[in-house]
């Protein structure tokens, strides 16, 4: 018997679906994650598209910031994010030094995390100085989504992490970069701590997606690091994010009272202990003259 395909069957989610829920005027929504669990978790709740970001540096492997991070790193992480995620669009982050140096290296790095990560796309950061690696990225096939104002892997040039395109110098610098990119063939855009007026221009100037984070409710989708988001991540929280759980304390309570069951013997109890026939065991006392 042949089954009936239901007409709202769920459908993996491409660039192309990105714009169109722009045009009509629906909202795109993007989480991070950096584990085959959380990505199942962020894949069950319809989540459109995840990004391996960087910030797994911070969040997961507890440097100071993004630099450190390794294509190795990203592409060990994106392989666990793609066996947790059927639907979602997935965009592996293009870590520092790994699109910079060459545009031959750019094109390289971005077709390991296709190859080699499982993504479907890369994001990289910059503007108009990374127009001729984007152009060559596109052109081998691999979408690209732009990163402007907060560029964390430029952290020590824009002097800490701290919101951007305040002036109307800056801000009209961005919106140029914002139109480059578009123009170089990036499918989206992601806008990170800029004015929420700011953020509202760009996304109304341009036909592809923004994505914000600390960009305002102008934008066409919002982004937040999910180790944010759960509140599993307590060394500081930016301004721009909301925590929607408190995860790390919770992690803390189970963790103390665990130890605490273990201390006092309470832990493991009898569910939780295999048992073995009497006949068996008094054959082992024997066997062993106890
Ligand atoms: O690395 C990351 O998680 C990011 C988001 C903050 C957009 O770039």
């Amino acid at each position: 018997m042949s089954e009936k395909k239901s007409t709202s069957e769920r459908k993996k989610v491409t660039t192309l679906a990105l714009r169109q829920k722009k045009a009509r005027g629906e909202v795109v929504t993007m989480l991070t994650a950096y584990d085959y669990a959380t990505a199942l978790a962020i894949d069950r709740a319809g989540i459109d598209t995840i990004l391996v970001g960087d910030s797994l540096g911070m969040v997961v492997l507890g440097y100071e910031n993004t630099l450190p991070v390794t294509m190795d790193d990203m592409i060990h992480h994106c392989r666990a994010v793609a066996r947790g995620a059927q639907y979602a669009l997935l965009i592996g982050d293009m870590p520092f030094m790994s699109y910079q140096a060459s545009v031959e290296e750019a094109v390289r790095n971005a077709g390991r995390f296709l190859q080699e990560g499982g993504m479907d796309a890369v994001k990289l950061e910059g503007g108009r100085e990374r127009l001729e690696a984007i152009k060559a990225i596109v052109q081998a096939g691999i979408p690209v989504q732009g990163h402007l104002g907060l560029t964390p892997q430029s952290v020590h040039q824009l002097g800490g992490f701290r919101a951007q395109g305040k002036s109307a110098e800056a801000a009209k610098r961005l919106v140029e970069d914002a139109e480059i990119l578009q123009q170089a063939g990036c499918f989206s855009l992601v806008l990170e701590s800029i004015p929420a007026r700011l953020g509202r221009l760009v996304s109304e100037r341009l036909e592809i997606p923004t994505i914000g984070i600390g960009a305002g409710v102008g934008c066409d989708g919002q982004v937040l690091v999910t180790h944010d988001l759960l509140g599993l991540f307590d060394r500081f929280t930016p301004r721009f994010v909301k925590k929607y759980a408190h995860l790390h304390r919770e992690m803390a309570q189970a963790i103390s009272a665990y130890k605490s069951e273990v201390e006092s013997r309470t832990f493991p109890a009898e569910e939780h202990s295999v048992d073995m026939d009497d006949e068996e065991w008094q054959l082992l006392v024997k066997e062993i003259g106890e």
